[in-house]
């Protein structure tokens, strides 16, 4: 009797214990990331999206991942439809900021926390950024035409150059060209630099859109309008290699003199690294978005953790790559500063292309010879 009694009390015991652990254990429930990239047209996006929703998914989490085909009235309905499904927090990169307005509105209601992904977001929904730093690229490409043309030992020489930037709606174009345009501005002012067709400001030379084909029609205008009289053309300032890779084609079907034309770019995307190979594009500004994934999935994680965000994530981390806090340059409205964790752009060329993406591991070499992203 005793015993049965015993046995009674030891199972009333587990089934109270039990009755503890099921509310507890349902109040962990997984938690959703909603990961909204702008499209997966350029290639960047469709490994920042992997990433991202690997990491995640690794982590424990649950994870929506939205590609929005450039269309900015697409992403606001994919941002809204991860809000039906109740994400607990937004990783996004958007395709035009301003048109986000009302949804970043709608997170903010209903308390989701919004993480601008590599382009900042003006809506101070928009908790924190990640990115790598935005004039750097473009101050990296402006450098490495001086340096190349050795500009500061020109002398008499005049060198011809034209410029391509971003998309207008994309916050970040404007820093990359003006990043550029602060180290070439004074060799153009003193006549050193020459911008033939006179396209010099940011509205006459921006890409809607990034797109290539743009990029292309445009650079086959500027050649056909100002170099087919044999015109040398020195340089071509691209902001990002979607666009270089429009420029190197209409420079390889419709410029006639030689072909030793600087052409800068950014990404690091196959087609380009593949023009570097063969000698059609200069150089790349590395970005390794691997590394963006890293760091907003430890900022993500600290945000849900309800951790003090500072330079201690960054402090308190295993990261084997450059990152710094910045609570100063960036600002989700008037006087709003978006802390943000910005990381370090790397230049490559054909000479240190393998030692810098192949034996990093951020690339294999193909059979063809050329080199394939991991990821
Ligand atoms: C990114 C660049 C990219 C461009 C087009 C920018 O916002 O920072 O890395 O080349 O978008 O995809």
């Amino acid at each position: 009797m005793m015993r049965f009694k015993k046995l009674a009390v030891a199972m009333a015991a587990v089934m109270a214990l039990s009755s503890l652990v099921i509310p507890a254990a349902a109040e962990e429930e997984t938690q959703k990331i909603g990961i909204s990239m702008p499209t997966q047209s350029l290639e960047r996006w469709n490994r920042d999206g992997s990433y991202l929703d690997e990491q995640f998914q690794a982590a424990g989490y649950d994870t929506i991942l939205t590609f929005s085909d450039n269309d900015s009235s697409q992403q606001v309905n994919d941002i809204q439809n991860m809000l039906a499904d109740g994400v607990d927090i937004l990783v996004v990169a958007a395709i035009d900021a301003d048109s986000l307005n009302t949804v970043m509105d709608e997170a903010s209601e209903v308390g989701v926390p919004v993480i601008s992904y590599d382009r900042l977001i003006s809506n101070d929904a928009s908790a924190y950024y990640v990115t790598f730093a935005l004039a750097t690229v473009g101050a990296i490409q402006g450098q490495y035409i001086v340096d190349t043309l050795d500009l500061d030992n020109a002398g008499d020489n005049v060198y011809n150059i034209e410029i391509t930037a971003g998309d207008p709606a994309d916050n970040n174009a404007p820093y990359y060209y003006n990043g550029a345009m602060d180290i070439l501005q004074p060799y153009i002012d003193s006549g050193v630099l020459n911008v033939v067709s006179g396209q010099i400001d940011f509205d006459s030379v921006a890409t809607d859109q990034w797109n290539t084909q743009t990029a292309l029609e445009r650079a086959q205008n500027i050649l056909a309008s100002y170099y087919a009289d044999g015109t040398q053309l020195d340089a071509w300032l691209c902001s990002n290699d979607s666009t270089a890779l429009g420029v190197a084609q209409a420079i390889e079907s419709d410029y006639a003199g030689d072909n030793t034309v600087i052409i800068t770019g950014q990404d690091g995307d196959e087609a380009n690294l593949a023009n570097i190979m063969d000698g059609k594009q200069s150089m790349t500004v590395y970005k390794a978005v691997a590394n963006e994934a890293v760091v907003t999935l430890s900022l993500v994680e600290a945000v849900l953790n309800g951790d003090t965000i500072d330079e201690t994530l960054i402090e308190n981390s295993d990261w084997d790559f450059e990152c710094a806090y910045d609570n100063e340059t960036y600002e989700t409205s008037e006087g709003v500063v978006c802390p943000s964790f910005i990381l370090t752009p790397t230049t490559v060329t054909i000479d240190n292309m393998q030692e810098e993406l192949v034996d990093t591991g951020y690339y294999t070499v193909g059979d063809d010879g050329y080199l394939v992203a991991v990821g």
